[in-house]
């Protein structure tokens, strides 16, 4: 019942790639992991999108995700676990709307996803209808997780370049934030798995436990530390030893806001104010989901941003 087609289109404009989405996707999609290969293939078949256009859909957003990302404690050792996902980035402005054109059309693709096993939710998501990677999600009672791209010279595209090139001994990052909300079953056992599993491009990993302190951005282990009056941790796009492109700062004012709020008023209401504070919130933003992982609780918004914004 969903449509892919007006969004595929989008991504492959005027048949320049078209040999690419033909011929090499469709043929790549035996060499990713199962179970993903399958969904692939079987979701293609369900919608009636080609393929290679499906595959191509699932990379992208390996490559043109950014994102904001906070995890925070308020003072009763409630973690609070938030993030905005911006997509579509160089993907076609929009002059006349002032939007990105892939930004809009993934809007009505946003689905909220629970896992089961044997009737037992075992996690839950906020995803896009077709893609089967995870860069949202909360293990209720147990840890939440959130994936942000690394922007690096060297990173990003060349990974995935050589997965098609045929060098394929690096994991998919989204495939991996699925694995372990599946698989892993505390806190240090999910941040173990996404700090040693090697991966095809640079990432962020956001986590955030189910007690005091549990709260750290993966690859750096830059960690809540409430004696050093560090009560969230915050990452967008860049190492947070690095100035932020100064065009894309989106780190300064939220940690601004996230200063103000204090931590005795931290609860899901204010990290949704933090989130939509100008340019955290922009023409790029898709969703704004909102996790508490003592009550297992994940809520995900639709989000718009009114003039004057920021197109990212
Ligand atoms: C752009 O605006 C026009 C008219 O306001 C509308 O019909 C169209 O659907 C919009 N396109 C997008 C991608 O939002
Ligand atoms: C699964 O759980 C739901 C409630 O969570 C219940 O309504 C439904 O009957 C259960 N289904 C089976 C097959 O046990
Ligand atoms: C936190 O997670 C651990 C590991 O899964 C679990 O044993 C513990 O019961 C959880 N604590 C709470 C308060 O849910
Ligand atoms: C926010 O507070 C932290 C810790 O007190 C401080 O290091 C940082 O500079 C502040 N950032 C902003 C933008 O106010
Ligand atoms: C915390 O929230 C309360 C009630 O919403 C408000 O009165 C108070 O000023 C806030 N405190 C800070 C430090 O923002």
């Amino acid at each position: 019942c969903l449509s892919l087609a007006p969004l595929s289109n989008a991504f492959v404009p005027s048949g320049k790639l078209i040999e690419l989405v033909d011929i090499t996707l469709p043929l790549m999609v035996n060499t990713l992991p199962y179970p993903f290969n399958e969904e692939i293939k079987g979701i293609s078949t369900d919608s009636g999108v080609p393929l290679g256009e499906v595959v191509l859909f699932n990379i992208f957003y390996e490559v043109f995700t950014v994102c904001t990302s906070i995890v925070a404690e308020d003072n009763k050792g409630n973690l609070v676990h938030g993030r905005n996902l911006d997509f579509g980035l160089f993907l076609g402005w929009d002059v006349k709307n002032k939007s990105w054109t892939i930004s809009e059309k993934l809007k009505p693709l946003v689905v909220n996803l629970d896992f089961k096993r044997k009737n037992q939710t075992v996690f839950k998501s906020t995803n896009f209808a077709g893609y089967v990677g995870m860069l949202t999600g909360i293990k209720p009672h147990t840890f939440t997780l959130t994936m942000n791209e690394r922007f690096s010279l060297d990173g990003g595209y060349i990974g995935i370049l050589e997965w098609i090139m045929g060098q394929r001994d690096g994991m998919w990052m989204s495939f991996l934030t699925r694995s372990v909300l599946e698989n892993a079953n505390s806190y240090e056992e999910a941040k173990k798995h996404l700090a040693q599993t090697k991966m095809l491009a640079p990432a962020y990993f956001i986590l955030g436990g189910n007690q005091t302190q549990q709260g750290c951005i993966i690859t750096r282990s830059r960690e809540i530390d409430l004696k050093l009056g560090r009560w969230y941790v915050l990452e967008t796009n860049y190492d947070h030893w690095e100035e932020p492109f100064f065009l894309d700062d989106r780190r300064t004012p939220a940690m601004k806001c996230m200063n103000q709020t204090t931590q005795a008023n931290m609860s899901l209401k204010t990290m949704y104010d933090v989130l939509s504070t100008k340019p955290v919130l922009n023409k790029l933003t898709t969703y704004t989901t909102l996790m508490q992982v003592s009550e297992g609780k994940l809520e995900s918004y639709i989000r718009d941003c009114p003039d004057p914004c920021m197109p990212w």
